[in-house]
């Protein structure tokens, strides 16, 4: 048979396949833009067929419905990470988080010490030889691919086409065809202290560094100052439409990577329509998985590798909370410790950077910078790993650095109207204790 009769003998609806889940079963979503809310919600449909499936997934874009109350006998999830739809589910005890490094996923599945028995995932069309891509979420889900007994796939023509890993057609158990538009995520906004943020950011990166950047308002300011630099590279878990705009510039070139040199390598991607546009058929990006892109010793290979993320929380210690507020589970660790810990490996810089102050819905401002972390809360990157701190107010530099002279470093650069409980704070810490 070849492959074009072996794709036409799978072919089925959403309906039919999810009758392939069984009660008890472990079923992964493909990640973020590949979740396929044509199959899950094929799946909360036919809950009633269902006892105790376990869904697992990392950040999730899709409506969540399987959390919904009502649900649990049916459904139960463990995600890696919580994205809006699951957080009120875990809070209240309709799920349960998992914690683990993003690059350490695919092990996991591999050694089924999280089984995959199901994965339902969105993939491009194929190409002439039979062979469809994971687009825009390599990362565990083409482990999740090569693990699972079931593979239900739903192929969409707005998927992107890329390159870096791709599955043939006979992996996949059943095939739904529906053309349906992609997850498209909002422009964040940029306002002042985001501006001061991205440019001290800026003044940190050199000429063919290589960036990792995550998601959001912090690093699209980023790049708005990045423009006047030379042959950057891009060597990051995710890649959004800021990214792409620079690439486009020419300030992205990719030249002076060490690995998959000329191309910029990611893991996933999530932004808007243009931003799938431009991914498709694209030579110059490579989506490759999780354990290769985010694996410390794939990271500390790379050139002048400069990572950017953000945080909850950093005590006067820079012990960085960076996804749970108190023991609230917020988000998850993904790939900032793989990151700090791959670019410190290979003599690059590492940035924690987030605004000085959160707001609370009655308008009170709450630092970010504090004496002790909030009880409960975890320790997402350590003292150890830490290097930069920047907010508005500056950049603290903590990696080599003393605990009192970490502590001055933050004060300095904690909002103005917290800066005197923080120094008395210091002062019982460094003075009155030693005294004592
Ligand atoms: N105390 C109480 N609440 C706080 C807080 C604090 N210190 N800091 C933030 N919050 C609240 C905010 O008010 C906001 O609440 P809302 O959702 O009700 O508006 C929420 O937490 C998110 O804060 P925000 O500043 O908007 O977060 P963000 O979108 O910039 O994300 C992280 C920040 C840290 C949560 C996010 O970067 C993350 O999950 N990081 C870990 C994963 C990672 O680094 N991955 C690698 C790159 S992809």
């Amino acid at each position: 048979m070849n492959w074009q009769e072996e794709y036409k003998r799978r072919l089925c609806s959403a309906e039919e396949a999810v009758q392939h889940i069984h009660s008890g079963d472990t079923v992964f979503l493909g990640h973020a833009v590949a979740e396929s809310s044509l199959l899950v919600d094929a799946m909360v449909q036919n809950a009633t067929a269902y006892q105790d499936v376990r869904i697992i997934h990392m950040t999730n874009l899709g409506s969540g419905a399987y959390t919904q109350p009502g649900m649990e006998s049916h459904f139960h999830v463990s995600p890696f990470f919580l994205g809006a739809t699951v957080r009120a589910a875990v809070a209240e005890g309709r799920g349960d988080f998992i914690p683990c490094f993003f690059h350490e996923i695919p092990q996991l599945i591999r050694e089924r010490r999280v089984p995959c028995d199901v994965l339902m995932t969105q993939v491009s069309p194929s190409d002439e030889k039979g062979y469809c891509s994971l687009g825009v979420s390599a990362d565990y889900t083409y482990q999740a691919l090569k693990s699972a007994r079931t593979v239900i796939a739903h192929v969409n023509d707005q998927y992107p086409y890329t390159f870096g890993t791709k599955v043939h057609v006979t992996e996949l158990d059943y095939i739904v065809e529906q053309s349906a538009p992609l997850y498209e995520s909002k422009p964040p906004k940029i306002g002042e202290v985001e501006e001061k943020i991205g440019r001290c950011c800026a003044s940190l990166i050199r000429d063919g560094a290589t960036l990792q950047l995550g998601i959001g308002a912090i690093p699209d300011a980023v790049m708005m100052f990045l423009g006047d630099k030379h042959d950057l590279g891009i060597h990051s878990e995710m890649i959004s439409d800021g990214t792409m705009e620079l690439y486009q510039k020419g300030v992205i070139t990719n030249q002076r990577k060490n690995l998959d040199r000329g191309k910029m390598t990611i893991t996933f991607a999530m932004g808007t329509k243009k931003l799938y546009q431009f991914l498709d058929k694209n030579p110059d990006v490579l989506v490759k998985p999780v354990d290769y892109v985010n694996h410390p010793v794939t990271i500390m290979k790379e050139h002048d590798m400069i990572s950017i993320n953000s945080a909850i929380q950093v005590d006067l210690q820079g012990q960085v909370d960076a996804e749970a507020i108190g023991l609230r589970q917020f988000s998850g660790v993904g790939g900032q410790v793989d990151f700090i810990r791959g670019a410190a490996m290979g003599g690059g810089t590492s940035i924690i950077a987030m605004p000085s102050t959160t707001q609370k819905k009655d308008g009170t401002l709450i630092s970010k910078i504090v004496p002790f972390l909030d009880q409960g809360a975890p320790v997402t990157t350590s003292r150890n790993d830490v290097d930069y701190i920047i907010t508005e107010y500056g950049i603290a530099h903590l990696k080599g650095e003393t605990l009192r002279d970490r502590a001055w470093a933050l004060i300095s650069i904690s909002h103005p109207s917290v800066r005197d409980s923080l120094a008395e704070e210091f002062e019982r810490r460094f003075h009155q204790n030693y005294r004592a």
